[in-house]
């Protein structure tokens, strides 16, 4: 496992508050489709980043060696803190939309965490935190296509655009810190790959799952009408290429290490130009 880069750069947790009472129901490319994808994947993520803080946590004896590290780490968990709320912000819109999500909640938390990561953990006690690494590996990827096509902003609602931008340049800005405490806790790559294959299975799985409890709820919405926006979507879709099957690749190489993706810039860029316009140029150190 390649050796840790410490980032020069403090981690600091910045706190938007953003108007989500403005959003529309298909607030992405105005279809059902688009909007519930995304939606699944927001679903995801308060619980996913609970776990990912709790993975990270249960090494804190090892991190403390390294005031460095622990430094780096406690801005980690201060800004995955900050998504997590920020999201779930976002889900009591989705109830106010009509949109029924806690019955999915409630399985998701059960299937995902207290069956599937129990299951993992039974299998090697540090598959968790493997996990958290290829999700994390998983989200800076897609920060980055989105900052560098800046597609959300010819497709989705200004105010999401604006959630999911400030979200992917603190993804950027951590991308390695889980990853580094793996690499003191426990460097074997056939532990990377594990965690890769689960957290690929469960990405995939409780995605498609959230995005098929929203669709449906879509009345109307017929499986030729759902061919129709698929269609669409995935004309209009610049995030999902082969840059990213390339970026899944570079994770399977032994030496593989988040900072060898420099896409630090494309965050710098986007936090300068909206930063005071969101309320985040003060930043609060965590
Ligand atoms: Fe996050
Ligand atoms: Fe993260």
């Amino acid at each position: 496992m390649a050796v840790a880069v410490a980032s020069e750069k403090p981690i600091v947790a910045r706190k938007p508050s953003f108007p989500f009472t403005e959003v529309p129901r298909h607030w992405l490319g105005g279809t059902a489709l688009a909007s519930h994808l995304a939606n699944g994947l927001n679903l995801l993520f308060p619980l996913g980043e609970r776990f990912f803080v709790r993975s990270v946590r249960k090494h804190m004896d090892v991190v403390k060696a390294d005031p460095a590290l622990e430094a780096r780490v406690r801005g980690f968990i201060a800004q995955e803190v900050r998504h997590g709320m920020e999201h779930e912000r976002f889900f009591e819109i989705m109830e106010a939309q009509g949109l029924e999500i806690r019955k999915f909640l409630a399985w998701y938390e059960h299937a995902a965490f207290d069956v599937l990561v129990d299951v993992g953990t039974r299998l090697h006690p540090d598959l968790d935190l493997a996990v958290t690494v290829a999700l994390e590996h998983f989200t800076a990827m897609f920060a980055e296509r989105a900052l560098e096509k800046d597609v959300l902003s010819q497709i989705a609602h200004p105010v999401m655009r604006d959630l999911l931008l400030w979200h992917a340049c603190e993804e950027i800005e951590h991308k390695s810190v889980a990853f580094d405490v793996l690499a003191r806790v426990n460097p074997s790559y056939p532990l990377r790959m594990g965690g890769l294959a689960m957290a690929t299975f469960g990405l995939v799985f409780f995605w498609m799952a959230g995005a098929g409890a929203l669709l449906r709820q879509e009345e109307g919405l017929s499986v030729r009408g759902l061919l129709r926006e698929l269609v669409a979507t995935r004309e209009r879709n610049a995030l999902m290429n082969g840059e990213l099957a390339r970026s899944f690749k570079d994770y399977l190489r032994r030496d593989f290490h988040p900072s060898q993706h420099p896409n630090e810039p494309l965050a710098e860029a986007w936090l300068r130009e909206n930063g005071a316009r969101l309320g985040l140029a003060n930043t609060q150190a965590a």
